[in-house]
């Protein structure tokens, strides 16, 4: 076995930003299965593309030939599984590709990854890990008064994304109990940081009050999310790769519960600070209410005392600071903003908002 991480997905958000801190802050090669999806975008590794630490194997994650192949060339100590369909609005028009890539793509990988971990000798069994990147989601809604989601809420996911993460996780879980598999899960709030597809709120606000565009918000705006900076998340997932207890799940959060109104207030701040534009005057009034989301979870919440007790993590970036560094990017980086939005990304932004009507 050598010093080599699979990661899977590591051409989307998370997965990029992982792989990046992941070659200053260690000496592991990175192996990145990514199918380059709307999602994937190998520009955001363009940094370490000539490295000889890193490599991108395109393929898909529901190909047990091609994960195989990949096991058994690069001999790796750990798989980290980012890949996934992650857009809750997408899984509500085309929830088949959320069950396919999802819970279809986690039984090929646990499947492969048992095969490769049975052969191994004793001492590099002991030291494989299977760590499952999956979402708060599958925990269900929180009202304003319930204590946040701990490792032993009771699932209760409610979209069809949330459905998809949920069945994934027990899989992995499953693996574990039946076969002894060393799996570790992380159940993560929402992320925001640099390189996020601007499907997702934060990165979607940006651009459009730059441009001057309306501001969706769907409902009243008064839904709570817990925002945690994306480099938290990846330090987190690297320390419970290191120092998690196998066959355990540790909640990530940013303990940044924040109303969706109240972010995208900040955000109109943030632009009208750093783009002041007299012709689109202060951002906040380009605000739309629009028809909500069905089935919209009010409020997450994480408690995340576990993994600071257990492992000593815990989120560094506030949240005021990360959205600046985050507007900050998007307005440093006009290429790369360019290069996502590409004529699918155009139909998507008009199937989701042309029909919402405002409210
Ligand atoms: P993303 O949508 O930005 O990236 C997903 C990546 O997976 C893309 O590179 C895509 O090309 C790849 N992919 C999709 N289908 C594939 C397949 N069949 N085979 C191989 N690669 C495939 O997602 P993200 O926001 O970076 O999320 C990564 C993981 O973290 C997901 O599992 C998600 O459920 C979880 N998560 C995300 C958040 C968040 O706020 N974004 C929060 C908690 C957990
Ligand atoms: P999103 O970024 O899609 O993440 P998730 O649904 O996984 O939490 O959405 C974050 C919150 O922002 C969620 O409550 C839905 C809301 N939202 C809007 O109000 N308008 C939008 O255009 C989008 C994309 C999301």
């Amino acid at each position: 076995m050598h010093d080599t991480v699979l990661v899977t997905g590591g051409a989307g958000f998370i997965g990029s930003n992982f792989i990046l801190q992941s070659m200053k802050a260690t000496r592991s090669a990175l192996i990145n299965l990514d199918l380059l999806t709307y999602a994937g975008n190998p520009a955001n590794l363009s940094s370490i593309a000539d490295s000889g630490r890193y490599s991108l194997a395109l393929g898909d994650i529901c190909d047990g030939e091609r994960v195989a192949g990949l096991l058994r060339t690069h001999l790796p100590r750990a798989i980290v599984h980012f890949a996934a369909e992650s857009h809750v609005d997408r899984s509500l028009s085309s929830p088949d590709s959320f069950i396919r890539t999802n819970v279809q793509g986690t039984l090929v990988l646990l499947e492969q990854a048992r095969l490769y971990w049975s052969g191994l000798g004793e001492a590099d069994r002991a030291a494989f890990r299977f760590l499952h990147v999956s979402t708060d989601e599958v925990y269900g809604s929180l009202s304003t008064e319930d204590p946040a989601f701990t490792e032993s809420t009771a699932y209760a996911p409610n979209s069809p994304y949330a459905a998809s993460k949920a069945a994934s996780d027990h899989l992995v879980r499953a693996y574990h109990h039946t076969w002894g598999l060393p799996v570790l899960t992380t159940n993560c709030s929402n992320n925001y940081g640099p390189y996020q597809f601007p499907e997702k709120l934060i990165p979607l606000m940006i651009l459009n009050a730059l441009q001057g565009k309306p501001l969706p918000v769907y409902g009243d705006g008064a839904n709570v999310r817990d925002w945690l900076f994306v480099e938290d998340h990846c330090a987190a997932i690297r320390e419970v790769l290191q120092k998690g207890r196998v066959g355990q799940t540790y909640n990530i959060g940013g303990n940044s519960e924040r109303r969706n109104l109240d972010v995208v207030n900040l955000i109109c701040d943030l632009v009208d600070e750093m783009r002041p534009n007299a012709a689109i005057g202060p951002r906040r009034n380009l605000i739309t209410f629009v028809t909500d989301r069905p089935g919209h979870d009010r409020r997450y919440a994480i408690d995340a005392r576990k993994i600071e007790r257990e492992l000593g993590w815990r989120p560094t970036e506030p949240f005021e600071s990360g959205l600046r560094k985050t507007v900050r990017w998007y307005l440093d980086n006009p290429e790369w903003v360019e290069s996502v939005r590409t004529g699918a990304y155009l139909d998507w932004i008009k199937q989701n908002y042309t029909e919402r009507e405002a409210r």
